[in-house]
C-alpha cells in the first residue's frame, strides 16, 4: 500500500504554482481564489479541481467549506500593499488584508481541532519592511499565538530560474524538529532583511523563531536566452518602437550595451521602463537593461509594471519585441504543456502574480516534507475528510513538476 501523501489547503491559489512546486506527493484537498480568470486557468490545468476549487473571495468562506484536517496551509496573500514598487499601506491595506481573511479560518479550524501543523506564508520581500517591520512582527504574533513556531526565509527564484525574484516565505510549523533548524543565520536564505526583521522582534517572539536550514541549490544552468522562443517565431517591434526604447536608456545602461556589443557578437538582455528622478527635478522615464542572462521581476499591470521587452542586438542591428507569455511562464517555472489563459495580458498577469515552482519544490524537498515525516505527528494520525485515518505523512519522492497536469494545452 503506498503511503497516503499529506493533503494541503491551497489558498489565494491563482494559476495554482504552489500546487505544482509541491508535487504529486503532495493531495490538494482545497484551493480558493476569487479571480475568475485565475479560477479558469487552475481549472484547465488540474483535472480534479471541480472537486476542490471555490471561485469565492476568502472573506466569504467559512471552516464549513473546508474538508477534515490538512497538514498544511498554503497561502500566497495579495502583494500590492507591500511591494516596494507601491505605496505600502502593508498589510491592513484594501487588497493586502485579505490574507486576515485567511487567518480568520485558520483560527476557525484551530477552535474545532482541525489547524494544519504547518503554514506557508508567502509574499514579496517588502513583508519584512512594510509599516517599519510592524507587519511581520504582527504576523509572528499570531503565529506564536496559535502555538506555532515560525521562521522567515528569503529565496530569490534567480537561483532556480533565469528571473530576479526575490520573495519571503514565512514558514509556521506545531511540529519540533530541531534537526531543520540552524543555531543562527544562513545565508543565503537569511537575508540581511530577514535578520533585520528577526532583531526588530520583541524577546518574547524571538523565541519562537527559527532560522530554518535548507541546503543552497545547485547553480542554475539555464540563462535568459534559453527561455525565449526563437526568434522567427515572434512579432518584433518596428524600427522606430526600438528607437524609442533605446532612447530611453540611462546613459549608464547606453553605456553598458555599447561595452556588451563592442565585439559584434549576439547579446540578449531585457528592458523595463520606470520612473526615476530628474536632474531638474519631478521625474522622468527611463528604460533599464539586464544583460546579466536574467529577467528582471515579472510584474503586473496591478502591481504598476509594464511589459518587459526583450532585446536582442547582433552587431550593429538591434532589435526588441515585447516578453511573450509562453516565456514568462517559463521564466516562473512552468512547464510548456501549462494551459496559459488565451489573452496575453491575461496570461502575463497569472505569470506576473505567482510563486515561482522551482522555489516551492525546493522548500517542500528540504523542509516541508521533513516537518511532516513520519515520527513527529501530533497525535500519530489524522483523520481525512473521508473519514479515513492515516499514520503516516512521508510525501515519497521527489516533486514531479507538472506530471499532474490535465493535457496538452495548444501551443501560444
Ligand atoms: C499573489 S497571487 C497568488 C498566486 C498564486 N500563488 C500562484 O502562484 O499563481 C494572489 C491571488 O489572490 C487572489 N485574491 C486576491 N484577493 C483575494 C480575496 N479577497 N479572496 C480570494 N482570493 C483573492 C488573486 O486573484 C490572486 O490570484
Amino acid at each position: 500500500m503506498p503511503a497516503p501523501r499529506p493533503a494541503y489547503l491551497e489558498f489565494f491559489a491563482g494559476g495554482g504554482m504552489a500546487r505544482l512546486g509541491l508535487g504529486e506527493g503532495w493531495d490538494c484537498v482545497f484551493a480558493n481564489d476569487r479571480d475568475a480568470g485565475k479560477a479558469a486557468a487552475y481549472r484547465a490545468n488540474f483535472r480534479d479541481a471541480d472537486a476542490h476549487l471555490r471561485q469565492a473571495d476568502v472573506w466569504d468562506l467559512s471552516p464549513c467549506d473546508i474538508p477534515g484536517r490538512a497538514d498544511l496551509a498554503w497561502a500566497s496573500s495579495p502583494c500590492q500593499d507591500l511591494s516596494l514598487a507601491g505605496k505600502r499601506a502593508g498589510l491592513d491595506g484594501a487588497r493586502s488584508s485579505a490574507f486576515w481573511g485567511f487567518w480568520r479560518l485558520m483560527q476557525a479550524l484551530d477552535a474545532q481541532g482541525r489547524a494544519p501543523p504547518v503554514i506557508v506564508i508567502e509574499n514579496v520581500a517588502g513583508l519584512a519592511t512594510s509599516n517599519g517591520g510592524a507587519d511581520l512582527t504582527g504576523l509572528c504574533a499570531a503565529l506564536a499565538e496559535a502555538g506555532y513556531a515560525f521562521g522567515a526565509l528569503e529565496i530569490d527564484a534567480a537561483l532556480f530560474l533565469p528571473q530576479s525574484r526575490p520573495r519571503l516565505f514565512l514558514v509556521a510549523s506545531r511540529r519540533e524538529n530541531r534537526a531543520l533548524c540552524a543555531p543562527a543565520p544562513v545565508a543565503p536564505f537569511h537575508s540581511p532583511r530577514i535578520r533585520a526583521a528577526y532583531a526588530r522582534l520583541p524577546d518574547p517572539l524571538k523565541s519562537g523563531w527559527r532560522w530554518w536550514s535548507l541546503p543552497e541549490p545547485p547553480r542554475r544552468n539555464a540563462a535568459l536566452a534559453q527561455v525565449l522562443e526563437p526568434d522567427a517565431a515572434v512579432a518584433w517591434h518596428h524600427a522606430a518602437t526600438t528607437e524609442r526604447w533605446l532612447d530611453l536608456l540611462a546613459p549608464l545602461h547606453r553605456r553598458r550595451l555599447a561595452e556588451a556589443t563592442a565585439g559584434g557578437e549576439r547579446c540578449v538582455g531585457t528592458l523595463f521602463r520606470r520612473m526615476r528622478p530628474s536632474p531638474g527635478g519631478g521625474t522622468v522615464q527611463r528604460a533599464e537593461l539586464r544583460l546579466d542572462g536574467v529577467a528582471g521581476c515579472l510584474r503586473t499591470p496591478a502591481g504598476g509594471s509594464s511589459r518587459q521587452v526583450v532585446l536582442v542586438c547582433e552587431g550593429e542591428c538591434a532589435r526588441t519585441r515585447p516578453l511573450s507569455p509562453r516565456e514568462a511562464a517559463r521564466l516562473m517555472g512552468l512547464p510548456d504543456a501549462y494551459a496559459l489563459p488565451a489573452r496575453a495580458t491575461a496570461a502575463l498577469q497569472l505569470c506576473g502574480d505567482g510563486v515561482a515552482v522551482p522555489v516551492v519544490a525546493h522548500l517542500e524537498r528540504h523542509l516541508l516534507r521533513a516537518l511532516l515525516a513520519p515520527g513527529r505527528l501530533d497525535a500519530g494520525a489524522r483523520a481525512r475528510p473521508s473519514g479515513v485515518v492515516e499514520a503516516d505523512a512521508d510525501a515519497g519522492g521527489a516533486s514531479a513538476v507538472g506530471r499532474h497536469l490535465v493535457a496538452e494545452p495548444a501551443l501560444p
